[in-house]
């Protein structure tokens, strides 16, 4: 819901009450709105960027999945002086070069099955005029003014620094030799709005997640804020300032508001008020700044509601420091797709940490978790499973005769798992959450051993008791199928495909984990192994 602004009284009135979160979440917002970064396209992805994305869609289809109504957006920043050097250093013009640059990340979203619903690029026509006439707007108001901007400037980070945060001349995120800038530049008067960030902070602690980047924000605020240019000169690529384009737009001012141009922001006000605000913007503790202090403050001078929640996670590292192209350590993501495939990967980099803190990459742990999980324990679970299916009841599933206490202790725990798997996922938890998939992928294990059907089978008085192990099992793996596929939704399409089970009839979860008997003699057929093992040696 947009504030009406129709006076600084009421506009302060509506900054406060954005603040407080009272502002009525628009009464017709009825989607769990859910963004990445957008992506620099300098250059192709690594397995950091893959980081945000993979996380992100983790979330997204756990939200479809439980039922909401999910927008899940995710793009590419295309303006900026990196770009622009970039586009230069290959001999092509910057829209050449970003056109030639954002299908290798599509391409590489699609291998991981990213499921996002809309893909912006900043340099389309529904971004850059609605980005125009709120900049427009903010400069009518009075939050913008021209003055000189002397000082030290990142153009790996596209950042502006206070000079007492350059260390030996370097940026302290890339350790690159800053530029010194001073140019004559448009203001925003983001000083102006060090107070009531301060106040959002305190009263929506959940603004920032998790609470060490909350601090962190917290007291670069309370040091001082100065306003922010948000124009430049020295170089043309970007979203012209309308009211004088010999400026072009700071690169963060116009990709912040992908998130709001993307859902409407001044074309579709019935689709913006049923999306914004964001319930959840997903960033790397690198662009934490941009996100929970410009951009708050944009939208307070513009009258927009602030979005839900900003989570900040830490760095992938290589040698204790960031992965990242500039110092030459960005894996491809390819590559790691090629020997663990879309769920390997997938599950690695949501399992491998905690969401939130740093955590070094190393195919050695990828491999033995891969093996040890997705192999040993939930590959061999299906394959024997639907083997013993196969050799005793000629693939198709049976009747049960009657539950005994393993089978009541083993459907305490899935739905414990289905349970817990909420929580942890509602707290932003992925490791967590699957942490107690897998609990539960143990059990079942377990309750093979305990059971151990291959000698029932050989008793033909045993017949009614093994019907009941083999459909505990057989359901237990459909329930399984259901709890990993926010994670690994290949896997969870094969698994049932194998057990039988359309994989469209995937229903959300609440109303999918029930024990029901609706596997009783549906046809199982053993397909080609689901994780196959990695030899250490094909990782080298
Ligand atoms: N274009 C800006 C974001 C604009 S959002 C309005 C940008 N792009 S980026 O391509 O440089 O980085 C995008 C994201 O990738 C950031 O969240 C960053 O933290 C993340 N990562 C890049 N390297 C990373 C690691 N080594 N580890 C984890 N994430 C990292 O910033």
């Amino acid at each position: 819901m947009t504030i009406d602004i129709t006076s600084n009284t009421d506009k302060d009135a509506a900054i406060d009450a954005a603040i407080d979160g009272n502002v009525a979440n628009g009464p017709s917002k009825d989607t769990f709105y859910l963004t990445t970064p957008i992506y620099y396209v300098n250059d192709v992805p690594h397995i950091g960027h893959a980081y945000t994305t993979v996380n992100a869609d983790f979330f997204a289809r756990f939200h479809r999945m439980a039922g909401e109504k999910v927008f899940f957006l995710t793009g590419t920043d295309e303006h900026g002086q990196k770009i622009a050097q970039a586009a230069e250093a290959n001999g092509v013009t910057p829209i050449e070069w970003a056109d030639r640059i954002f299908p290798g990340w599509q391409a590489v979203w699609d291998r991981l099955e990213i499921s996002y619903d809309d893909f912006i690029r900043t340099t389309e026509d529904r971004h850059t005029k609605p980005v125009q006439e709120l900049v427009q707007r903010l400069y009518d108001q009075g939050d913008i003014y021209l003055a000189t901007y002397t000082g030290p400037y990142c153009v790996a980070c596209e950042a502006f620094y206070q000079p007492s945060e350059i260390i030996d001349g370097l940026c302290p995120i890339h350790e690159r030799p800053v530029e010194w800038i001073e140019e004559e530049n448009y203001f925003f008067r983001l000083s102006a709005y060090a107070d009531r960030l301060i106040e959002l902070y305190e009263t929506r602690p959940e603004f920032v997640q998790p609470d060490i980047r909350r601090n962190e924000v917290m007291s670069f605020v309370k040091g001082g804020l100065q306003d922010l240019s948000i124009s430049r000169t020295s170089f043309s690529w970007g979203v012209p300032i309308p009211w004088d384009p010999k400026h072009v737009m700071y690169v963060w001012i116009d990709a912040l508001q992908n998130y709001t141009t993307a859902v409407g922001q001044g074309r579709d006000e019935e689709r913006f008020n049923r999306t914004w605000p964001a319930d959840l913007h997903l960033i790397g503790k690198d662009i934490l700044r941009q996100h929970a202090v410009i951009w708050p403050a944009l939208l307070m001078a513009a009258g927009l509601e602030l979005p839900r929640a900003v989570f900040a996670h830490g760095f992938l590292t290589v040698g204790g420091k960031k992965m990242s192209k500039t110092s030459l350590t960005g894996i491809s993501p390819h590559l790691l797709l090629d020997t663990f495939g879309a769920d390997g990967y997938r599950y690695h980099f949501l399992r491998e940490g905690t969401f939130g803190q740093d955590g070094p990459f190393s195919w050695e742990s990828m491999t033995a978790r891969y093996n040890a999980d997705l192999a040993n324990d939930l590959g061999n679970l299906v394959s024997r499973s639907l083997a013993m299916t196969t050799n005793y009841f000629d693939a198709i599933i049976p009747e049960p005769t009657g539950a005994g206490e393993l089978e009541t202790t083993l459907h305490e725990v899935a739905r414990r798992a289905g349970e817990q798997m909420e929580v942890h996922v509602r707290a932003l938890n992925p490791s967590a959450a699957l942490a107690e998939v897998f609990e539960f992928v143990r059990a079942v294990n377990h309750y093979i051993d305990d059971t151990t059907p291959w000698k029932l089978s050989k008793d033909p008085a045993q017949r009614d008791r093994l019907a009941t192990v083999i459909h505990t099992i057989c359901e237990a793996i459909r329930q399984i199928s259901i709890l990993i596929c926010p994670a690994m939704p290949a896997a969870s399409r094969r698994i049932r495909e194998q057990l039988g089970v359309e994989p469209e009839e995937l229903r959300p979860l609440s109303e999918s984990l029930p024990q029901g008997s609706s596997l009783v003699g549906t046809k199982v057929t053993k397909g080609a192994s689901i994780f196959p093992r990695v030899e250490v040696e094909k990782t080298d």
